[in-house]
């Protein structure tokens, strides 16, 4: 690790003991980033987790770190700290040759016949699992959406019943694994989560690993047979074990993402009753047969408020990289080998490229107004480059048939009037989990 004195150039602003910013940060991250740019601009430092880490906040910046002209920006040194043990393997933790190797084969299982397929396993399982949800009484919306995706996760990325004992085990294990990563003591000591995590991490290869061969010369649908018989232009695949831990990867970048984005629309959608009057009624339009591709694109609405949601609640709030060498940004030399990030709920707050841009304003995505097109960094919920999200369209599927299964319906309102208010790192999750009530539509 550098030494600190490297970084005396960058600005920050009054350390508290011990715990630097961890805590400003950890309690209003908007609030801190705020503070810091009013003070220094786009480029500050804060000391997080017992380290000094580089911030970016214009789009200018996140451009040049996510696209990474000079190649030298390593994503896997920049997640190391968080998500390097117990998702090595995955694609955010490769760089370079190496990752476009990997993401390249993983791009079969995103083509349009495989989209097609997740469509046809996921839209009449969700619908299933809607109809059940309570009605006329009070549902914390967090945690129903958090097991309604795992669920829902089991069927359409694994190809299991949703509601099978084994799908519910492999469920919690999922669930250890994550709770793993996002926990402050990282080593696997009794009792503690993280040991727990690295357990349930093992149980999950060895299953996955398993069921492979059988995948492999099957004809199943779901992600995972998709992913076993992937292969890139010139016929390249993986090994079982790379198998295992890319699935194990895609799994964890796609569960807590869609569960928080869908939490922040719900938020919007109670919020603001006539934007979920407009989207219901795009609903309807739809018809009653069963969700295709063609139907998707009849919902610019829903894409519309989905858009506005992550703009104000992104999911991954900033993205980190290491510098691999020294470089300069706008006379301000970063040294190799400290942490940097491209805060990207601060360049979405932007006054530069958006109107007004703490209000939820979902018109600012039509075509007429098109802010997302200010600046090709304006809009990076899904980041930006090489390692942008390769699920965007998936979610976007996803949220479609949600907000289409839950409109269709019930109409949501609020069990509480107050505001919502967001734990924002490492995820977003709404504290208190964001209670609504469900009324059956006449
Ligand atoms: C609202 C939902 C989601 C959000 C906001 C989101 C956000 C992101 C972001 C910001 C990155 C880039 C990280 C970086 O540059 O270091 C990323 C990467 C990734 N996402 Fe998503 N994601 C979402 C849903 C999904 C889904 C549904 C899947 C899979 C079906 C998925 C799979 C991945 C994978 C595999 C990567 C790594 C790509 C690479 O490194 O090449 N994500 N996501």
């Amino acid at each position: 690790m550098p030494p600190a004195s490297d970084l005396d150039h960058i600005p920050h602003l009054p350390t508290q003991p011990l715990v630097g910013h961890t805590l400003l940060s950890l309690k209003d991250f908007l609030g801190f980033a705020r503070r810091n740019t009013q003070a220094f601009g786009e480029v500050y430092r804060i000391k997080m987790m017992g380290r000094w880490r580089i911030s970016f906040t214009s789009a200018d910046a996140a451009e040049y770190i996510l696209m990474d002209p000079d190649h030298i920006f390593s994503a896997k040194q920049g997640w190391h700290d968080s998500l390097g043990t117990l998702f090595s393997g995955g694609l955010m933790l490769r760089d370079h040759d190496d990752h476009r190797q990997h993401r390249r084969i993983m791009q079969a299982a995103f083509r349009k016949p495989a989209m097609d397929s997740y469509l046809a396993l996921m839209a009449p399982e969700l619908d299933r699992m809607m109809a059940g949800w309570p009605v006329s009484r009070r549902l914390s919306f967090y945690p129903a959406i958090k097991d309604l995706t795992l669920r829902l996760g089991a069927h359409v990325f694994m190809g299991l019943p949703a509601d099978t004992p084994e799908a519910q085990a492999l469920s919690r294990r999922f669930i250890d694994e994550i709770a793993a990563a996002i926990t402050v003591i990282r080593k696997p000591l009794p009792l503690t989560k993280y040991r727990r995590g690295v357990r349930a991490r093992r149980a999950l290869l060895d299953r996955f690993h398993a069921l492979v061969e059988t995948r492999r010369q099957g004809d199943g649908a779901d992600f995972f047979s998709q992913m076993c018989r992937a292969t890139d232009d010139e016929g390249r695949h993986w090994s079982d074990a790379e198998i295992a831990e890319h699935f194990n990867f895609l799994m964890m970048a796609a569960h807590d993402t869609t569960a928080s984005g869908l939490s922040s629309m719900l938020a919007a959608l109670t919020d603001f009753p006539d934007w979920q009057d407009r989207l219901r009624a795009e609903v309807d339009a739809l018809g009653a047969g069963p969700m295709t591709p063609a139907l998707l694109e009849a919902m610019p609405q829903t894409e519309m408020v989905f858009k506005e949601a992550l703009r104000l609640v992104p999911p991954v709030a900033l993205i980190p990289r290491v510098a691999l060498r020294d470089f300069d940004w706008n006379g301000i030399r970063i040294p190799a080998g400290h942490p940097v990030s491209a805060n990207i709920t601060m360049v979405m707050r932007s006054p530069e490229h958006f109107t007004d841009p703490d209000r939820f304003d979902p018109e600012r995505f039509s075509d007429n107004r098109a802010e997302d097109r200010n600046h090709r960094f304006a809009w990076m919920p899904f980041g930006g480059g090489a390692h942008k999200c390769i699920g965007l369209h998936f979610s976007m599927m996803q949220v479609k048939c949600f907000t289409r299964a839950l409109l269709s319906r019930y109409r949501v309102t609020r069990d509480d009037n107050a505001p919502v208010r967001w734990k924002r790192l490492p995820i977003p999750q709404p504290k208190g989990g964001l209670p609504v009530i469900l009324h059956p539509r006449p």
